[in-house]
C-alpha cells in the first residue's frame, strides 16, 4: 500500500477510535428495578411511610442502575455531581407517587432520590443529565403496569403463595421481557416477592432482554404480601 493509502487508513482508524470513545457510555445496560412496598415493609426492620402519606398499593421504582455485562456495576462515579432537587422540581410530585421512599425515619423522599442519583445516576451522566435520568426512569415505570399484569393472571397481593414460574411467565407475557425476581423474608421467614428487575438499553429508554441472566433470588413458591 502506498503512502496515501496508509494515510487514509490511519485517518480512518483514528476516527473510528475517536467516535467509539465518544459513543461508549461507560457501561453496558441498565437494570430498571421496581419494588413491592408490601414486602419492603413486611420485614423485621419494618418501614416508614413518607411524610406525604402511605403510598399506593402498587409497584414503586427502586432505581435505574448502570451495569456491566460481566455482572459488576459502576457506582458513585462523580462526587462533584450532587443531587439537586431544584433541577427536578417539575418531577417531584410524580416521584412522590411512583418512586416513594419507605425508609425510616419518615421523610419526603429526597434522601432516597439523592442516594439513587449519587450511587447510580452519576455513572450514566454520559447519556443523561440529572433531569433526564429521573424523567426517563419515570417514563419506564409508566410502560409496565406490573400489578395489572399480575392481577390479570390471578396473582394478587393477598398474602397467598404463588409459583415463581407463574409470576415470571405472566410478566413475560404481559411485557414481552423476562424479568429477574428477588425475594426478601418476612418476620416468619417466608420468602416474598420484593423486587423485579428489567433490563434497559444504554439510552435508558428501551426495554431489552437482559444481556446476562442473574439468578432469581427466590424459592419456587413465594408470598405476595398485602400492603
Ligand atoms: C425534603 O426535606 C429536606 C429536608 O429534610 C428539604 O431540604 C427539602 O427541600 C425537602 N424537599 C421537598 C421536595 O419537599
Amino acid at each position: 500500500m502506498g503512502g496515501k493509502g496508509w494515510f487514509l487508513l490511519k485517518l480512518l482508524m483514528f476516527q473510528g477510535l475517536f467516535t467509539s470513545r465518544l459513543q461508549d457510555p461507560g457501561f453496558d445496560f441498565f437494570y430498571f428495578v421496581l419494588q413491592w412496598p408490601g414486602a419492603y415493609c413486611d420485614t423485621k426492620r419494618a418501614c416508614c411511610y413518607p411524610t406525604t402519606g402511605k403510598p399506593a398499593a402498587d409497584f414503586g421504582i427502586h432505581g435505574l442502575w448502570p451495569n456491566y455485562n460481566d455482572g459488576s456495576y459502576p457506582s458513585n462515579c462523580d462526587p462533584d455531581s450532587e443531587f439537586d432537587p431544584a433541577e427536578i422540581s417539575d418531577l417531584v410530585s410524580t416521584m412522590q407517587t411512583k418512586w416513594p421512599t419507605l425508609s425510616c425515619p419518615s421523610n419526603n423522599g429526597s434522601k432516597f432520590w439523592e442516594h439513587e442519583w449519587e450511587k447510580h445516576g452519576t455513572c450514566s451522566e454520559s447519556v443523561m443529565d440529572q433531569h433526564k435520568y429521573f424523567e426517563n426512569t419515570l417514563a419506564l415505570r409508566d410502560r409496565v403496569n406490573l400489578l395489572q399484569i399480575l392481577q390479570d393472571a390471578g396473582i394478587n397481593p393477598d398474602d397467598e403463595f404463588y409459583d415463581l414460574q407463574d409470576i415470571k411467565n405472566a410478566i413475560k407475557d404481559g411485557t414481552g421481557f423476562t424479568p429477574v425476581i428477588h425475594c426478601n423474608k418476612d418476620p416468619e421467614k417466608n420468602s416474598q416477592l420484593h423486587e423485579i428487575f428489567f433490563c434497559v438499553d444504554t439510552s435508558g429508554t428501551e426495554f431489552i432482554e437482559c444481556p446476562i441472566i442473574p439468578r432469581d433470588r427466590c424459592p419456587s413458591k413465594l408470598q405476595f404480601a398485602m400492603f
